[in-house]
Order: structure tokens, then C-alpha cells, then sequence
């Protein structure tokens, strides 16, 4: 059967809620992740060093006594974001700052309304190597959703790289071409994270022989020449720059499968199997263990995990749903489906 032994991969951007749901959620990432950094649109956002810390104890106070995976800390940025803040994050040893400007995804509300109106506190993030991470869709209304991440490229990250030469940028979720062109050209600075699912699914995905609100989410599946350009950054030249974040986004089934569905898949309860799946699809196992592994370390200035997991070409069957706390179901991607590969125990 085949097989392969990879360092034990982190997941460089994950949504585990609070709460009941926090409970929930956490468990499947410390089953395979080393380490995980925790995205902070809750409801209110985690702003502060304070409730960022509060909100990593409740996440390790989530897991079993014995292990060892380690959330790592995001501020959410806002427009009130001061520069003290920044400064006192990187004593707390909080990893980054998020970026959602207002209204682009789930609990954006309070995001940036215009980037370029706090410039000083990114260019304390600058002097204190504290890097910005980008949920990379402009918000305009006239804007066509599918054109939403390159429209930000030429509007937003271009200029913001100009002005702040020295600032360390992850484009979170990349599902596009030209996103993918634009960090391969760029400097070592900028990372870029892609989920299973985007190099897995195309728009069809979503729309064909109905709508699956389950593969809704954001940035929105792409056409099918996009994924294939995804999947051949990860193998391809400077894919150094490309690493693993899965952007789980659990939602309670109740949110998912109503007249207006909210954005985000869950896909912790297997995410380095399906991304096993991906890299297989097109011969890359080899670069599996870079771009899960090591990529993302190395940009946050990370060691790399000290542990190995093993994957095997065994099909998993799914569950159709686990439970998400206060009565409500939780609904996985490939529920109720089989996904190629297994991790070996
Ligand atoms: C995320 C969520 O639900 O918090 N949703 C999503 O579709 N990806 C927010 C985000 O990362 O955009
Ligand atoms: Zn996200």
C-alpha cells in the first residue's frame, strides 16, 4: 500500500468558534496538527492581547492533558487598532494580525474600512516582523464575486507592498491564477495559504445538479483552470511560498442549510488527508511534506515540528455529520463520502 512519513504539518489559518463549539472542533486538529494559528473573528473579535490570551487558554483547556498542539495567537485588526496593541502582541508573542476589511466574509463587520488610514500601526507590525495576514477580496458591490481576489491584488496588496517594503504578508486562501501568479513573482516576504478545498473542488462543485451549501465559502470556489494553476503552485517553482492552511470554518448545520446559507467548509476532521488526496491527484506526494510542514514554519519564523505522522492510501468513509454542541450538527466535507488516504495509527 502506499505510504508516506511527513514532519507532523501545521495548520497556518484555522477557525475553531468559542464555547461549546470550541469543544467541539478542537480535538480534530490536535489529533494531526502541530500547531495551528487561530483565526479571531468571534463575535465580539479577539482585538486585544488580553482576550487573545484568555481565548488560547479556553483552546487548551479544550484538548487532552497529554498533548502537545499549540494554537498560536491572531489580533484582529480594525480600524481602532493602535500601535501600542501592536507592540504589546509581539511581547505576547501573538503571531500576527488579520486583516478582513469590513464586510468581505463571516464576522468582518468590524474589519478595516481603508487600509492606507492606518498606516502606522503597519508600519509597527513592519519594524516588529509581526506579519499581516489578508483575506484577499475587495468588498465593492460592483465587483463580480469570482473577480473579487484579483481585483484585490491590483486595488490593495500591490500598493500596500509598495508603501511598506519591509511588511511580511500572508495572502490567506489564494483561489486563483493570478493570485498564485502574483506570489511566485513576489518577494520572499510574501506567503500565500490554499485550502483543501480549493485545490480540490471547482465552482462546479458548488452550483451543478443543484446548490451545496456546504462547499460554500470564502473566497467562493473557482473555474477549474484556477485549481489547476493552485495545484501546480504547490509543486512548481517558488512553492516555498505556498503552505498549508485549511481555513476550516465550521458552521452549525442550521446556518448552512437555510434560504441564505453562510460561507465556510469544515474540513479539520481530515485535512492533511485530503490534501494527501490533491497532491496525489497530480503526482506531488513528494512536495506534500514542504508545503504542510515546512513552508509555514519557516515564514513564521518557527521550528519545525519534532514528530512524524504517517499516511496511507486507504480509503476513510466520512460521517455524515459529528455533533457542534447546543443540539446542533456539524457537517464535514466528503460527509457521508470516502476521501483516498488515511492517516496510519
Ligand atoms: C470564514 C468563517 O466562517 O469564519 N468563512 C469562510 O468562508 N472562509 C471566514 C473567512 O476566512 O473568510
Ligand atoms: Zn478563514
Amino acid at each position: 500500500m502506499k505510504s508516506i512519513t511527513i514532519i507532523r504539518p501545521d495548520d497556518m489559518h484555522l477557525h475553531v468558534r468559542d464555547n461549546e463549539a470550541l469543544q467541539c472542533v478542537v480535538p480534530f486538529s490536535a489529533r494531526q496538527m502541530g500547531r495551528a494559528v487561530i483565526m479571531p473573528n468571534l463575535k465580539p473579535p479577539v482585538v486585544n492581547v488580553e482576550s487573545a490570551l484568555s481565548y488560547k487558554q479556553k483552546i487548551i483547556n479544550a484538548l487532552d492533558k497529554d498533548s502537545s498542539f499549540t494554537p498560536l495567537m491572531t489580533l484582529y485588526l480594525t480600524d481602532k487598532t493602535t500601535t501600542d496593541t501592536v507592540y504589546q502582541a509581539a511581547d505576547a508573542k501573538i503571531v500576527a494580525f488579520k486583516l478582513y476589511p469590513a464586510g468581505a466574509t463571516t464576522n468582518s463587520d468590524d474589519g478595516v474600512t481603508d487600509l492606507f488610514k492606518i498606516l502606522p500601526v503597519l508600519e509597527a507590525m513592519a519594524e516588529v516582523n509581526m506579519p499581516l495576514l489578508v483575506h484577499g477580496e475587495v468588498t465593492d458591490n460592483n465587483i463580480d464575486i469570482f473577480e473579487r481576489e484579483a481585483v484585490f491584488i491590483e486595488k490593495t496588496l500591490k500598493p500596500l507592498l509598495d508603501k511598506l517594503p519591509n511588511l511580511r504578508v500572508v495572502f490567506e486562501h489564494i483561489t486563483t491564477a493570478d493570485a498564485a501568479q502574483f506570489v511566485i513573482n513576489a518577494e520572499d516576504r510574501v506567503g500565500a495559504t490554499i485550502t483543501p478545498q480549493h485545490l480540490l473542488m471547482n465552482r462546479n462543485h458548488l452550483l451543478v445538479g443543484g446548490i451545496n451549501p456546504h462547499h460554500y465559502c470564502l473566497p467562493i470556489l473557482k473555474h477549474e483552470k484556477h485549481r489547476l494553476a493552485l495545484l501546480e503552485a504547490v509543486s512548481g517553482s517558488n512553492s516555498h511560498r505556498f503552505f498549508l492552511g485549511t481555513d476550516s470554518a465550521p458552521h452549525p448545520r442550521s446556518k448552512k442549510e437555510c434560504a441564505c446559507g453562510c460561507a465556510g467548509a469544515f474540513s479539520a476532521h481530515a485535512a492533511i488527508e485530503l490534501y494527501a488526496e490533491a497532491f496525489d491527484s497530480i503526482g506531488a506526494l513528494d512536495k506534500l511534506e514542504a508545503f504542510a510542514s515546512r513552508n509555514g514554519a519557516r515564514f513564521y519564523g518557527l521550528p519545525e515540528n519534532t514528530d512524524t505522522i504517517t499516511l496511507i492510501k486507504k480509503e476513510q468513509h466520512i460521517p455524515a455529520s459529528f455533533s457542534f454542541g447546543n443540539d446542533e450538527l456539524l457537517i464535514p466535507l466528503r460527509a457521508n463520502q470516502t476521501i483516498a488516504w488515511s492517516i496510519d495509527a
